[in-house]
């Protein structure tokens, strides 16, 4: 296989935690996170993803338990590396564990885990998820030294912070985008050499997803902000199809 053939097809998760943000606006069940996943099946998700927050701003614990139930793609749970987190965790064994960076004070997640400083710690963190079967994913920056650390504690999968990217072209600054993509396309294929399967995500839209789908090294974007509010104009199912369609165009 050539390096610039892709790796497979790119698989869609759909990030349905800005769903629970809406109900929880006003403390009720609506609009409910799991009607969403199931709508997102149906468009063509490949998986599900819920980031479970230590203060459970969005999604809620018995969210989780109704997606690890009532879903027919994978779960992709997102976390940060806490004790508690790690707990519900292993009870659930979703397919997928992401470990993600969390402040309390951020609005969302604003950038990549710092395996580097940290590598110890994470390694033992990682350890039993593995051994429950699950996929476990560190979320990083499009930082070789991330990159080799995620290698070493034993992380299977990486997935590419693509925040600064989308920050760049949403401003305008265009040689900064162009940068952030070059730095991403190469971190890409760096972390594919080392045996990682690459995923990538945050802030993409329409606008700046199939420059990064076109990475013949993804193999999985992760969206959810853009998806949600775009549901709001055309409708959840149209929205997740559309970017279904300018994936698959960007893979060629
Ligand atoms: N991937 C990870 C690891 C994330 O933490 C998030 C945001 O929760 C996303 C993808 C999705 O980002 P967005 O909602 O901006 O599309």
């Amino acid at each position: 296989m050539g390096v610039n053939e892709p790796k497979g097809r790119l698989r869609l998760g759909v990030n349905i935690d800005h769903v629970a943000t809406v109900r929880n606006a006003r403390g009720g069940g609506t609009p409910d996170p799991l009607r969403a996943a199931k709508i997102a099946e149906a468009a063509g998700a490949d998986g599900i993803t819920a980031h479970l927050r230590e203060d459970r701003r969005h999604i809620g614990d018995a969210d989780i338990e109704g997606l690890m139930t009532t879903l027919s793609v994978p779960l992709n749970f997102e976390m940060a590396a806490t004790d508690e987190m790690q707990r519900i965790a292993l009870r659930h064994k979703p397919h997928a564990v992401c470990i993600v960076p969390e402040k309390r004070e951020e609005r969302t997640t604003e950038g990549g885990l710092e395996v580097a400083r940290e590598e110890n710690r994470l390694a033992h963190f990682i350890a039993p998820l593995r051994e429950a079967g699950c996929r476990v994913s560190i979320f990083i920056a499009a930082d070789p030294r991330q990159i080799e650390a995620a290698h070493r504690i034993g992380a299977e999968v990486i997935e590419l912070h693509t925040g600064a990217y989308c920050d760049a072209h949403a401003e305008g600054h265009l040689d900064a985008r162009d940068a952030e993509l070059e730095r991403l396309r190469d971190m890409a294929a760096f972390a594919d050499s080392l045996g990682l399967e690459v995923h990538a995500g945050h802030g993409l839209t329409y606008d700046t997803v199939q420059p990064v789908a076109a990475f013949p090294q993804v193999m999985e974007l992760n969206i959810g902000h853009f998806l949600i509010g775009e549901a709001i104009f055309r409708g959840l199912d149209p929205a997740i199809r559309e970017m279904r369609r300018l994936m698959d165009e960007a893979r060629g």
